[in-house]
């Protein structure tokens, strides 16, 4: 049985229902009462419990330190209009999880564990879940790591999978549908054969310095380019590019170097079948199709959808012609239709939603 705080110990803490009425919140790591703990050894995983230490003690020299070896997800828990608390897909964050721990020989999470543990940990942290309306979100970091003794470059032989939440608010600026900026980093992220498609912590290592030159020059974040050509557009730092184009198509790139975006993938969805439009995945050239955009906008988790106003390539700054901030569109209707999926405004009529029985 997994340990389930008495519901006393639930915090009611003013800090926690003070949290959502900070203007200021946004993406950081705000410490919340419980995180979930399981442990990989011989083979098997425990069963793994709640703890609200939120300290790791691992061995100097864990693979996770020195070669990497982890993986992580990320997802949020929302209030729904009538109240009840869903996460969004939570099945495709397992797979994906999951199509990553090969890559990086880590062990796979059982789908109970990594479901069972997220729930648990939303569940233990209720008074952390922001209120419906807020415009806030418990934010879950799912991650795997290779822990104990080690020194030659081979896989650990001990992991944890952990997960922690952390209420937050919008990862750019501001509330809502904020528009960004990004620059193309003159930084490849990802090697065609690489380990682009998973989300593996060394591909953000990687990219912090080609987010902090763009924003240097005034981007909220880094584009990408394909590695091979610096031509195709591959993904944002933290969220994959999907555009709309003035012949009307919506388009997103076809890369096996971008991260497979749960966001996006429904994007494309709703595209197609609630707006009809023409939707594709293909190489997007940025110089040579640049011309024909619209709207573009960076989508994820943690970014939503968020519409790109200008690009920076060449030596200087290309606006988006079609992105105001107009109810017109595609963007904007895209974002009031996944959100108010998300939040339980609109019928949840593809399944997404999946309700965690918070059990109060
Ligand atoms: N691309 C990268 C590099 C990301 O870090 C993320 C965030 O998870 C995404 C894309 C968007 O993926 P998702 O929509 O599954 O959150
Ligand atoms: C997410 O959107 O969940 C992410 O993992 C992006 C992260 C880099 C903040």
């Amino acid at each position: 049985m997994i340990r389930r705080p008495p519901r006393s110990t639930l915090s009611s803490s003013s800090a926690a229902s003070d949290v959502y009425k900070r203007q200021e919140l946004g993406f950081d790591y705000i410490r919340t009462d419980y995180r979930y703990s399981a442990i990989y050894e011989n083979g098997e995983w425990n069963q793994g419990s709640l703890t609200e230490d939120d300290q790791i003690l691992i061995h100097e020299g864990a693979p996770t330190l020195h070669y990497a070896q982890q993986c992580f997800e990320g997802m949020k828990a929302l209030t729904t209009a009538n109240g009840d608390v869903c996460l969004f897909r939570p099945s495709l964050n397992w797979e994906r999880m999951n199509s990553t721990a090969p890559r990086l020989l880590l062990p796979a999470v059982p789908r109970e564990l990594f479901l069972g543990a997220i729930e648990e940990t939303v569940r233990a942290n209720y008074s952390w879940i922001p209120p419906y309306g807020s415009g806030a979100a418990l934010y879950v970091r799912p991650m795997l790591i290779g822990v104990g003794e080690n020194l030659g470059l081979k896989p650990a032989e001990k992991y944890e999978f952990r997960v922690f939440v952390s209420p937050v608010g919008p990862y750019y600026k501001d509330s809502g549908m904020a528009m960004i900026s990004l620059a193309v980093s003159e930084f490849d992220r990802a090697a065609p054969n690489g380990t682009g498609k998973f989300k593996a912590g060394a591909n953000y290592a990687g990219g912090l310095l080609a987010t902090l030159n763009a924003q240097g020059i005034g981007a909220n974040e880094a584009l990408y380019l394909d590695s091979a050509n610096n031509k195709f557009i591959d993904e944002a730092g933290s969220a994959n590019i999907v555009v709309f184009t003035k012949d009307e198509k919506f388009i997103t790139p076809s890369s096996d170097a971008i991260l497979p975006s749960i966001t996006r993938r429904s994007i494309m969805e709703l595209a197609e079948i609630e707006l009809n439009l023409m939707t594709e995945e293909r190489p997007i050239d940025l110089r040579s199709e640049f011309q024909n955009f619209s709207e573009m906008a960076a989508c994820g988790t943690a970014a939503v959808l968020a519409p790109v106003g200008k690009i920076w390539f060449d030596e200087k700054w290309h606006s988006m012609p079609g992105n105001e901030n107009s109810d017109s569109s595609v963007m904007k209707n895209l974002y009031e239709l996944l959100v108010g999926i998300q939040r339980g405004e609109i019928e949840d009529k593809f399944g997404w939603l999946h309700s965690i029985d918070i059990g109060l």
